[in-house]
């Protein structure tokens, strides 16, 4: 089962990149039932503090940790503060970058999105959302960018996301998504097929190497996985 983590960059209960994630869990849910989506709430993280780290006392870092460890892909969807991503997705992913050599993003599939009220729709955070993740060793998905306009106009009257212009876009991006996770699988398989056990139980046995991103960039029906 394809598990996928949602995390929202802003804290706001009426949050539009909230409201985005929530439709993308609903395009998930009709489109691939045997998949999971689940929400990863950032805002009980602390702010990063190698004190802490090194104590290991914060539940809500382990739980976090766990959830990326366990998950094959993340879409994340941040507003734009400040022509940047906010303090507190930055935090969570200063988190999740630790410990040094066993962060839960070394490898993993991500997605970026955004959303804003304002007329570009929060894109000028994309960028340095995607160097952050491409820091972190995560494998973000190329696609053309989802940066929704106007999104509080895209809301219905129960604050969901079910405008067809941006639930279209949405769904795009989880195609894209999904698609990179399928390539990884395949990618997987492949190195375990060239390191299948020799037919002679005697002969010497290769190690087979973790699948790396650093092998070169994927591609495939338009998906292209890069890792810089
Ligand atoms: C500190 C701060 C800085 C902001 N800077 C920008 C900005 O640079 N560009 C922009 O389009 N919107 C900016 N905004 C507006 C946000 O896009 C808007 O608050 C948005 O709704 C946040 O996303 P949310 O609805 O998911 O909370 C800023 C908002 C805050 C609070």
């Amino acid at each position: 089962m394809t598990k996928v983590v949602l995390i929202s960059g802003s804290l706001r209960a009426a949050s539009v990149n909230s409201a985005a994630l929530r439709a993308v869990r609903r395009i998930i849910a009709q489109t691939r039932p045997s998949a999971s989506a689940v929400s990863l709430p950032i805002g009980r993280l602390p702010f990063y503090n190698g004190d802490a780290e090194s104590a290991g006392t914060t539940p809500a870092v382990a739980v976090a940790r766990a959830l990326v460890a366990n998950a094959d892909a993340l879409v994340i969807s941040t507003p734009c503060y400040n022509g940047a991503v906010p303090g507190v997705l930055k935090n969570a992913l200063d988190w999740l970058s630790r410990p040094d050599g066993a962060s839960p993003l070394t490898g993993r599939v991500a997605a970026v999105l955004s959303a804003s009220p304002g007329g570009r729709g929060g894109i000028d955070a994309q960028p340095a959302l995607l160097d952050l993740l491409d820091s972190c060793e995560a494998i973000t998905v190329e696609h053309p960018p989802v940066a929704i306009r106007r999104a509080h106009q895209r809301l219905d009257g129960a604050g969901e996301m079910t405008d067809p212009e941006a639930v279209a876009a949405l769904r795009e991006l989880v195609d894209a998504t999904f698609e990179a996770v399928a390539i990884m699988a395949e990618q997987r398989r492949s190195v375990l097929r060239t390191h299948e056990p020799p037919r002679n139980p005697g002969a010497p046995q290769a190690v087979p190497p973790v699948p790396s991103p650093a092998a070169g960039p994927l591609s495939r029906a338009g998906v292209t996985l890069s890792r810089s």
